[in-house]
């Protein structure tokens, strides 16, 4: 499992903000927040951008928390919902809801199905998200652009679109690699193979992130990947194979940590590289994991059972949350559980509201993030190296233009 290294902290930074913050309370400014939110994933993050541009996402999916399907693979709330909500923003219309949306504070670019590199096929012949996080990071440019362009048409429609300023101030979050894995498993490959291929999923999320850095992102919040064999889903995929004290898949959990091991140091030398970013690598694998293992402590019942499906050990047989279908001559409505939040799993996929609140509740405590800052002290990190970063905007904003030719 990870163990976090206790990253040294630029304290003089920490107390630059403070003392900045002290300064502007005088004037009652709030200088110590990000004022929007960047998220790029999968289904782990996706606040409606799968359900707007491929297929829809019916109920009981939000049944808890919304009383209505909203494009979220959960009952309820996401964990990027937490975290705009706790960071005093809305929830991130995805970019791709043009009928929803309101990007003041942020957008989301995660989808669902989504993967780092190309995926093989994609939906809906094949089975993966044609948004792959380049794609999503090439959205992300036009994005910049065009709402400037319309925020300067004046009107309703500028009211939707961020300031030009939230670009460089905003934090931008990402929570992908999981579908990357599954690639290899639809391929039918060992876990030495898919093994082999971690280094070059790593790569393309290296690449990504510094795109962003030059587009203009300095603060970034990383999610490490879940441990894949944990999932309903991956012990209904093989169920003979070994698993572990709680009932998890060895050889695929070893999978998620050499995923997360390798992603650790490419943030050591992104870090580096991108000498005015703020990068904060959040180890969500052992928190997601603890829910397994400590699963009564948090009152939770069945961790490795889905609550939304149906058929066989871990309900996630026959039929898909949300699906009709027919099982052994009867038609069945793979439907919820009584009782969502005392339950990990929401899909055999994705997990309930309850589970993704104790997962937020978790990381943004920073006892799960290198270096070690809660989420609302982030800020912090980043602000001491404000000014350096204003003097370098403009080079940035030239490279808009010529960066992804
Ligand atoms: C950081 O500090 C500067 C002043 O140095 C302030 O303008 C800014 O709003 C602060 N916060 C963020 C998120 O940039
Ligand atoms: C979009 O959201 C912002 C912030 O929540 C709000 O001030 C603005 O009025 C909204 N725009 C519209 C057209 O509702
Ligand atoms: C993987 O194996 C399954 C079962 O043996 C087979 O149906 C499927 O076609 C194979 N997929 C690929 C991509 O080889
Ligand atoms: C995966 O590859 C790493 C090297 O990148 C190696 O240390 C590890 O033992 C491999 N794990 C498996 C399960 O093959
Ligand atoms: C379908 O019937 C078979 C044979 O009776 C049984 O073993 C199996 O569990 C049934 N499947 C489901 C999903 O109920």
């Amino acid at each position: 499992m990870e163990s976090l290294s206790t990253a040294k902290l630029p304290f003089s930074l920490v107390l630059l903000c403070i003392a900045t913050t002290l300064l502007n309370r005088v004037f009652a400014i709030e200088v110590c927040k990000f004022p929007a939110i960047f998220n790029f994933g999968d289904s782990n993050s996706d606040t409606g951008g799968f359900d707007a541009a491929l297929f829809e996402i019916k109920s009981p999916y939000g049944e808890t928390y919304f009383h209505r399907p909203t494009g979220r693979g959960s009952d309820g709330r996401v964990v990027i919902d937490f975290i705009a909500q706790s960071l005093g923003l809305p929830y991130l219309s995805a970019y791709l809801n043009s009928l929803e949306a309101n990007f003041t504070h942020g957008a989301n670019f995660a989808e669902v199905a989504a993967t780092i590199l190309p995926p093989p096929t994609v939906l809906p012949v094949g089975g993966f998200s044609p948004f792959y996080l380049d794609i999503q990071t090439s959205q992300f440019q036009r994005f910049i652009s065009k709402t400037q362009f319309i925020r300067q048409q004046g009107g309703v429609f500028a009211s939707l679109m961020p300031k030009n300023e939230y670009f460089g101030k905003a934090l931008y979050t990402f929570d992908i690699g999981q579908n990357d894995i599954y690639v290899g498993v639809t391929a039918n490959q060992t876990v030495e193979q898919i093994n082999a291929s971690i280094p070059n999923i790593i790569k393309g999320l290296s690449k990504n992130i510094k795109n962003i850095y030059n587009l203009g992102g300095r603060s970034f919040w990383i999610h490490n990947t879940g441990p894949y064999g944990c999932l309903p889903h991956t012990l209904t995929d093989f169920p003979s194979i070994e698993i572990d004290a709680w009932g998890c898949a060895k050889s695929y959990n070893e999978l998620s940590q050499n995923f997360n091991h390798k992603l650790k140091e490419a943030i050591v030398q992104l870090r580096k590289e991108l000498p005015l970013a703020a990068i904060t690598y959040v180890d969500v694998y052992s928190v997601k994991y603890s829910l397994i293992s400590d699963a009564k402590k948090y009152g939770f019942e069945k961790p490795l059972v889905a609550c939304c499906g149906y058929g066989g050990k871990y309900n996630h047989g026959s039929v898909m949350c949300g699906n009709a279908g027919t099982v052994n001559g009867t038609e069945i409505f793979a439907g919820a559980c009584e009782n969502p939040s005392t339950r990990v799993s929401w899909d055999g996929v994705h997990n309930t509201e309850a589970a993704n609140k104790i997962i937020f509740d978790q990381i943004s405590s920073g006892a799960f993030s290198d270096p070690p800052l809660p989420l609302n002290k982030l800020n912090k990190l980043i602000n001491g190296t404000r000014k350096k970063v204003e003097r370098e905007r403009r080079d940035v904003s030239k490279e808009h233009v010529a960066f992804f030719i």
